[in-house]
């Protein structure tokens, strides 16, 4: 890190010429997403200035969101992604969307299990008395990038065995024929809290779109409820509005 020097240049404040050089490290790349940054202490000693200086500028970083404090493992750079337009008029999957924009998909597991289903699951997918639940929670990554943590819900009816479901859920579905063809899509704002934000990689209280879709088969039947939480960052919604009589 280019960190020398920082004493004797030019005039300002120290930790304002700490936080530039740090931020001109990650944006050029010299620190990269995922990137630990060294321990205070190193990086105060290196550059002769105090800690408190550091930790001000590293503060700094965090709340803008180009550093993320992880608890008990360290600090880590996060990088500004290039968003994401996501069409909302189409009913497509997640692995579908990115392949469209050449990316690859990958997901880490939170859950994925056959469940006794929530009251709230019992209405939403119209669950029979003795019916079971298949879950999904996923952290969504495309190219590296961690974009949204998703968890559904289907009925055990069309997803018996949700072990296959190893990348594409709605290819999953597709195999039986209970691909969805319909949805309705909730869309509202709020602020991430852990461990959602630091699987996301970003700090807490970051913006997210938090997404709620209910999906039905062509018969009416309910087949998914799915909440999701994008990064604000990195998803811009794109719907085209026409007017109508
Ligand atoms: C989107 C939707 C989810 C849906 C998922 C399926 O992300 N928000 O409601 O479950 O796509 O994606 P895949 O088929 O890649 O698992």
């Amino acid at each position: 890190l280019p960190l020398e020097g920082l004493q004797a240049g030019g005039s300002g404040p120290l930790y304002l010429k700490l936080r530039q050089s740090l931020e001109d490290a990650i944006l050029s790349g010299k620190l990269n997403h995922g990137d630990a940054l060294p321990p205070e202490r190193d990086l105060a000693d290196y550059a002769n200035i105090s800690r408190v200086t550091v930790r001000k500028a590293v503060d700094d970083l965090v709340r803008d969101g180009l550093l993320v404090r992880r608890h008990g493992s360290g600090t880590f750079v996060v990088k500004p992604v290039s968003r994401v337009q996501q069409s909302l008029s189409r009913l497509t999957s997640f692995t579908e969307d990115m392949a469209r924009r050449g990316l690859n998909t990958r997901a880490q597991w939170i859950e994925r299990g056959l469940f006794q289903p929530s009251p709230d699951e019992i209405m939403t997918l119209g669950l029979p008395a003795d019916g079971l639940v298949a879950r999904l929670g996923r952290l969504r990554i495309a190219d590296d990038l961690p974009l949204a943590i998703e968890r559904a819900s289907i009925s055990a009816e069309f997803l018996p065995d949700p072990t296959r479901v190893t990348s594409s859920l709605y290819a999953e579905l597709d195999k039986t024929r209970s691909r969805p063809t319909r949805a309705v899509q909730r869309i509202s704002a709020c602020a991430l809290k852990d461990p959602d934000a630091a699987m996301l990689g970003v700090a807490v209280g970051s913006a997210s779109l938090s997404i709620e879709r209910i999906s039905y088969l062509a018969s009416g039947r309910v087949v998914e409820f799915t909440r999701s939480l994008y990064r604000g960052d990195a998803y811009d919604f794109v719907a085209e509005l026409t007017l109508s009589d």
